[in-house]
């Protein structure tokens, strides 16, 4: 490792530097390069770092407990490579609608460990899952359970089913992703469970398995999750559980969340007290698998001068929702000087025609001119996912970067895409 490469911050794929040419480098491949070779915007994942986030959950899990699994989800980065690359790693896959069942299937991800999710999941949505033989089908309200019990019956099988419960814990982060308050749309309250749980016992076609639970996404602290586990303790014994993701990640430099490794010792911590060792334990991370993996490099297309110094580059909210949605935080350099002191504080802005649109509230860059490549870090998950056509900008690639070589993994999205469903 170069002296410089020390100096890029933690936010970056594992491996990521600077490389001789003082440009930065992921997965190997110098970000100059490929988007000389990809165009721009273009998302980049650094392979490598995918899958040793994926191991680095399993190796925790195996280190503490017998009976586990790590689902995937998907809905993070629904993206087929990224599911294959998880499903050879060992995960298993969590999915919340028809599409993303269509999706895991597709990547190649055993039926029986693909869990279905969805608070309003249609009819057919229910009797695709049961077509494919999911694991775990996750109910969240009594229509939910009384029209699975239904389409179990008529197909004649059992179906195994958690039932997702709210626990009354609330994380600390944003409203629009918290969802373990009792007052969510998502789940059963407490209070509501025992007779969820009494009725799914009734249901001779569904089998109830256990419990879920997910409090919530971007969560930066443990005790959230040792309490939500304490909480499903108490409403039965059962054989499985289900403590959804919400791990959080570092968007900034200046973000420390707890560890992989850390935040699997809390939970099977939480679960060996309070539920016991024999249990089956599930979790499904999205974010945390796949958020530092990837890296969405721009050109910039001008730089304005007014009140504040305003640098324009070809993409913003159709590939990256996060910043309008959430108001989050994102970090930026420029691709062939990531190291550059100094710089003048700039407003990092998309092209699209709303004042909103801007990816990076302050960054300092120095002298942005034209055709610099800017890269900007930690955008892996839920950024393709959240991808729109605004202004009919095309949807970008994803490029995923390994050991030096690049291959193109879903292509960019053409003009011909954008009016292929155009009918009448
Ligand atoms: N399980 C369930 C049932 C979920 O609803 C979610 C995410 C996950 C697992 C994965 O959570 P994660 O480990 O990624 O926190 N679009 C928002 C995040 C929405 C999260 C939705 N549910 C964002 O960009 O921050």
């Amino acid at each position: 490792m170069s002296q410089a490469s020390l100096a890029l911050s933690h936010v970056y794929p594992a491996g990521s530097c600077v490389n001789r040419r003082g440009h930065l480098e992921v997965g190997g491949c110098d970000a100059l390069d490929l988007v000389e070779e990809f165009g721009s915007p273009v998302y980049v994942v650094a392979e490598e770092d995918l899958r040793a986030r994926a191991r680095a959950f399993r190796e925790a899990f195996a280190a503490r407990h017998e009976d586990f699994d790590v689902l995937f989800g998907s809905k993070a980065f629904p993206c087929g490579a990224v599911c294959r690359a998880l499903a050879e790693e060992g995960l298993a896959c969590d999915v919340a609608s028809g599409g993303e069942l269509h999706l895991a299937l597709r990547a190649g991800f055993d039926p029986a460990r693909i869990h279905l999710h969805g608070n309003a999941k249609s009819e057919a949505e229910l009797r695709e899952a049961i077509r494919a033989g999911v694991g775990h089908v996750v109910l969240d309200s009594f229509d939910d359970l009384e029209r699975l019990e239904r389409i179990a019956e008529q197909a004649g099988i059992r179906q195994p089913v958690l039932l997702r419960v709210t626990p009354g814990v609330a994380g600390d982060t944003h409203h629009a992703i918290s969802t373990g308050q009792s007052d969510s749309k998502f789940g059963f309250s407490i209070e509501e469970t025992p007779r969820a749980i009494e009725r799914s016992r009734a249901a001779r076609a569904l089998e109830l398995v256990g419990l879920h639970c997910h409090i919530g996404s971007q969560l930066l602290e443990l005790e959230p999750f040792r309490r939500a586990v304490e909480t499903l303790a108490r409403l039965g014994d059962f054989p499985v559980y289900n403590l959804g993701g919400g791990l959080g990640v570092a968007y900034t430099s200046a973000q420390r969340p707890p560890a992989i490794e850390e935040y699997v010792e809390a939970v099977v911590e939480a679960c060996h007290r309070w539920m016991g060792r024999d249990k089956r334990l599930l979790i499904e991370p999205g974010r945390a698998l796949v958020a530092n993996s990837t890296v969405t490099l721009y050109t910039v297309q001008t730089v304005k001068r007014n009140v504040s110094t305003w640098v324009a580059v070809d993409g913003g909210m159709s590939d990256n929702l996060r910043p309008m949605l959430y108001g989050a935080s994102y970090e930026a350099v420029l691709a062939d000087r990531p190291l550059a002191e100094g710089g003048e504080l700039c407003r990092l802005a998309g092209k699209h025609c709303e004042s909103g649109d801007v990816l990076v509230r302050e960054v300092r860059l120095a002298d942005p001119a034209p055709g610099d490549v800017i890269a900007v870090p930690v955008t892996g998950a839920y950024c393709h996912a959240l991808a729109n056509n605004y202004n009919s900008v095309p949807r970008p690639p994803v490029v995923f970067c390994r050991q030096g070589s690049a291959r193109l993994v879903v292509r960019r999205e053409t003009y011909e895409d954008l009016v292929a469903r155009d009918v009448g």
